[in-house]
C-alpha cells in the first residue's frame, strides 16, 4: 500500500495534478501548488459540494469572509489560548513529533499487525474462512487487541485530563514507536499553538498583530445575525463557506493530507436549543450519503465518533476514508452547542440572538457543523481512482495501463477530441466539433502521436470519454467514441455527443 502511495504522489505530480510549492527552490513544507489538471479536479470537487448544499437546501445559503479577522475573534473562539498541538522531541534523532499523532500511529501498527495475520489465514484457507472467529481464537491477535485497548484507554484518559506526562508515559512505556525504534529518549511534551500570525498596518503606527485563519467556520458565526436578517432566514437554515485556512502544522506529512495552507468547504446549521442532536443524526446520514454517492466504494467509508469531546460540544464524528495509509479523517461533523455565538456575544458586547416566532421567544441558536478539507478530499477521490491494469494493446500483445477512474463529474477533461490523422481535413472537423461541445464542458483537443498514445494519456488524467473522427466521420456524421473505464468504442452520431456526454458528467 506504501508503495501504492509513492507511486500515487509520483503520478499527481507527472500529469499536473500537484506540485511542490516553490519546488525550484527546493520546496517548503507542506505546502502544495495545483496544476493544471489539479485545479480542474479541485474546482469540481467545490463546486460539486457547494451544489450540493447551497442549491440543493433551500435553507442554506453561501458567504465569503476574509481571511483576515479582528484579533479578538480568535481570543473569544478559544483558539489564542487552546488551539494546541502537544509537541515531543526525540533527543537521539532531533527530530520532533505531535505525541498524539505517534500514539495513534502506534494503535494503527498493531492494527495493521492483526490485519496481516487475518489477510494470511484468510488467503489459506479461501471460502471456508470465518474471519471472525479467527480473530476472537488466535492468541497472536488476542495478545494484539489487549495491547491496543490498553494503549487507547490511557490515551483517551491523557487525553481527557490534558495529561501532557501521561501523554510522553506512553510513548516511552511502548518504545517502538513508529516510525523510530528502541529510543526512550524524550523530551517532555509541551504545548503548541498552530495559528500563522502577521502584522497589519506599519510598525511607525502600532501594527496590529492578527492571525491567519485557522478555519472559515469562525468568518460564518461572527456574520450570522447579516446573514439571517439580510436574508430573512428563518431556523433551521445553513451558512455554508469554501475557503483557505492555515495551521502551522508540526508533523507535515503525507503529501497533502496535512497541509500548512489548505482550503476548507464549511457549513454551520443553526438550529433551535434541544433539537441539536436530532439534526447531527439528519447531517451524518445526509454527508455519508453524499460522499458515497461519488461512486469510489461504499466499504472504503467509516464513521470515528470522537472519544474526547472538545469543550464546546456535545456530539463529534469523522467521515473516514480508506487511503493507502490506513482509514483517515475527511470530514468532521460537530455538533457545537450554543458556544461559539455565545462566546462572540460575550467578547463583542452585541446581542447574537435570534427571536423564534413559533417558539415565541429569543435565544443562542445551537450549531450543527459540516466541515471537510478539500485537499483531503481530493486525496481520497485521487487514491480511490488510481489504477494499474493488464489490458490488451496492439496485436493482442498484454500491456499495462494506469487510468484514473475518477468520477465523470469530477474527472479535469471530460472529452478528449481526437483526430485519427493530422490530415485529410480531420483536424478542422475535429476542431469544429470541439467548438460546440467546449462551452457545455471541458474538451480537450489533441493530435499529437498515436491515437494509443492519445488514450492513454487522457486515461491517466481520468478522462471519462475519448472520440476518434476518422476519413467516415464527414459522410455519416459520426465518429468513434471511446469508455475509459471498460474501453469499449463504439460508433455514435455527433449530434447526440452533448447530451450523451452532458448527462454523465453533470451532477
Ligand atoms: N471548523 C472545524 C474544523 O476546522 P477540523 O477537524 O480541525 O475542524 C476540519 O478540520 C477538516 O479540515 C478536517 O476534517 C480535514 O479534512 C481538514 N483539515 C484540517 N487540518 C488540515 C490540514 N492541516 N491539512 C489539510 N486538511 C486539513
Amino acid at each position: 500500500q506504501e508503495d501504492v502511495f509513492k507511486k500515487l504522489v509520483a503520478h499527481s505530480k507527472e500529469y499536473g495534478f500537484v506540485f511542490q510549492s516553490s519546488e525550484i527552490y527546493d520546496g517548503l513544507g507542506a505546502v502544495y501548488d495545483y496544476g493544471q489538471n489539479g485545479v480542474e479536479l479541485k474546482n469540481n470537487i467545490k463546486k460539486y459540494w457547494w451544489d450540493s448544499m447551497v442549491l440543493l437546501h433551500e435553507n442554506v445559503v453561501g458567504l465569503d469572509s476574509a481571511i483576515f479577522m479582528h484579533p479578538t475573534v480568535w481570543k473569544a473562539s478559544g483558539h489564542v489560548d487552546a488551539f494546541n498541538d502537544p509537541l515531543i522531541d526525540n533527543k537521539d534523532s532531533k527530530k520532533r513529533y505531535r505525541a498524539d499523532v505517534l500514539i495513534e500511529d502506534l494503535m494503527a501498527k498493531y492494527d495493521g499487525k492483526m490485519d496481516k495475520e487475518v489477510e494470511k489465514a484468510a488467503k489459506k484457507f479461501g471460502d471456508s474462512f470465518d474471519e471472525k472467529m479467527f480473530r476472537e481464537t488466535n492468541p497472536r491477535i488476542q495478545e494484539n487487541q489487549k495491547k491496543k485497548e490498553e494503549i487507547h484507554a490511557r490515551f483517551v484518559k491523557a487525553l481527557n485530563d490534558n495529561d501532557l506526562t501521561e501523554l510522553r508515559q506512553i510513548i516511552v512505556d511502548y518504545e517502538v514507536v513508529c516510525p523510530i525504534s528502541g529510543t526512550k529518549n524524550w523530551t517532555d511534551v509541551r504545548q503548541f499553538n498552530l495559528m500563522f500570525s502577521t502584522e497589519m498596518g506599519s510598525t511607525a503606527d502600532g501594527a496590529l498583530k492578527i492571525f491567519l485563519r485557522p478555519e472559515t467556520a469562525q468568518g460564518i458565526f461572527v456574520n450570522f445575525l447579516n446573514v439571517q436578517k439580510t436574508g430573512r432566514m428563518k431556523l433551521p437554515f445553513g451558512i455554508a463557506q469554501i475557503g483557505k485556512a492555515f495551521r502551522n502544522e508540526i508533523v507535515a506529512r503525507q503529501f497533502i493530507f496535512r497541509m500548512r495552507e489548505f482550503e476548507q468547504m464549511e457549513m454551520q446549521f443553526f438550529v433551535p436549543p434541544g433539537e441539536e442532536l436530532a439534526w447531527f443524526e439528519k447531517w451524518k446520514a445526509a454527508r455519508m450519503k453524499w460522499h458515497k454517492s461519488l461512486g469510489m466504494g461504499d466499504h472504503k467509508y467509516r464513521f470515528h465518533d470522537h472519544d474526547k469531546l472538545a469543550h464546546y460540544a456535545n456530539a463529534a464524528t469523522d467521515i473516514e476514508y480508506e487511503m493507502p495509509f490506513g482509514f483517515k479523517e475527511v470530514e468532521g461533523i460537530h455538533s457545537r452547542t450554543d458556544f461559539d455565538l455565545t462566546q462572540h456575544q460575550e467578547f463583542s458586547g452585541k446581542k447574537i440572538t435570534y427571536f423564534d416566532p413559533e417558539r415565541n421567544e429569543s435565544y443562542v441558536p445551537y450549531v450543527i457543523e459540516t466541515s471537510i478539507g478539500v485537499d483531503r478530499m481530493f486525496l481520497s477521490i485521487m487514491a480511490g481512482a488510481y489504477c494499474e491494469e493488464e489490458v490488451e494493446g496492439k496485436d493482442g500483445k498484454k500491456e499495462s495501463r494506469v487510468v484514473m477512474k475518477l468520477p465523470p463529474v469530477l474527472a479535469p477533461v471530460k472529452l478528449a477530441v481526437l483526430p485519427l490523422m493530422k490530415k485529410d481535413g480531420l483536424p478542422d472537423m475535429a476542431r469544429a466539433i470541439m467548438d460546440d461541445l467546449k462551452y457545455h464542458f471541458n474538451c480537450q483537443y489533441d493530435e499529437k502521436d498515436s491515437i494509443g498514445k492519445r488514450y492513454r494519456r487522457h486515461d491517466a488524467i481520468g478522462t471519462p470519454f475519448c472520440i476518434t473522427i476518422d476519413h467516415d466521420s464527414a459522410a455519416d456524421q459520426t465518429v468513434t467514441i471511446r469508455y475509459r473505464d471498460t474501453m469499449k468504442q463504439e460508433r455514435v452520431k455527433i449530434a447526440d455527443l452533448k447530451h450523451l456526454i452532458g448527462d454523465q458528467v453533470s451532477m
